[in-house]
């Protein structure tokens, strides 16, 4: 009797037991595929020239500040320049800026140094690796002067600005 019900279980017992053995292997086969960074078969631009951000650089300041607030402010409101205001909140004739960042209306009360100002805009990331504020002097998108300008423009910002939240009902 005993033996009969091996028999009986056995083929379930295989049954199961294969089953098991194939889940492990399609598994272990998916993790080598995600360990296999090897895309040399599928070719595209961006392996042939993969772009690496350029590493953090670290400026210091020389000289006085010699910057000039008027410029700098153009400057951080001018789309293909700084474009500040599409993530800072500046001044009130700043048109629709965004909250990303923190709000800079009032950052020349802030005491921060020249130095700060001008190594955060040069390139944000000495501070927070994981910045999304574009790093403006390591890419080249800003002067040295200009960053110059646009330090000396924040320290002009004393008024405190929170814009009005958009009318309810408006469409934008
Ligand atoms: C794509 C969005 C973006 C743009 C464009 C941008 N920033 Fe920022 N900025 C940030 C974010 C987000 C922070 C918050 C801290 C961080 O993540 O580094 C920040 C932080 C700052 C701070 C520190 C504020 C504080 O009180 O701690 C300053 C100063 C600053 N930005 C200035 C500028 C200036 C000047 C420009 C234009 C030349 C600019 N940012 C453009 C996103 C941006």
């Amino acid at each position: 009797m005993r033996n009969c019900k091996i028999l009986v279980f056995a083929p379930k017992a295989v049954a199961a037991l294969f089953l098991c053995l194939s889940f492990l292997v399609v598994v272990s086969l998916q993790d080598a595929g995600a360990q296999n960074n090897d895309v040399k078969k599928w070719p595209s631009l961006s392996l042939k020239n993969p772009a690496k951000p350029r590493p953090v650089q670290r400026v210091i300041l020389k000289g006085p500040l010699n910057g000039d607030p008027v410029r700098g402010k153009k400057i951080a409101y001018t789309r293909s320049k700084g474009n500040c205001l599409a993530c800072h909140v500046l001044e009130p004739d700043g048109v629709q800026p965004g909250n990303v960042g923190p709000n800079l209306s009032f950052q020349g009360l802030m005491n921060r140094p020249d130095q700060y100002l001008y190594q955060r805009i040069w390139d944000a990331r000495f501070e927070n690796p994981e910045t999304i504020m574009p790093p403006f002097g390591t890419n080249e998108i800003l002067t040295e002067q200009e960053i110059r300008d646009v330090v000396a423009y924040l320290q002009t910002l004393k008024k405190f600005y929170q814009p009005p939240p958009p009318k309810k009902g408006a469409s934008n």
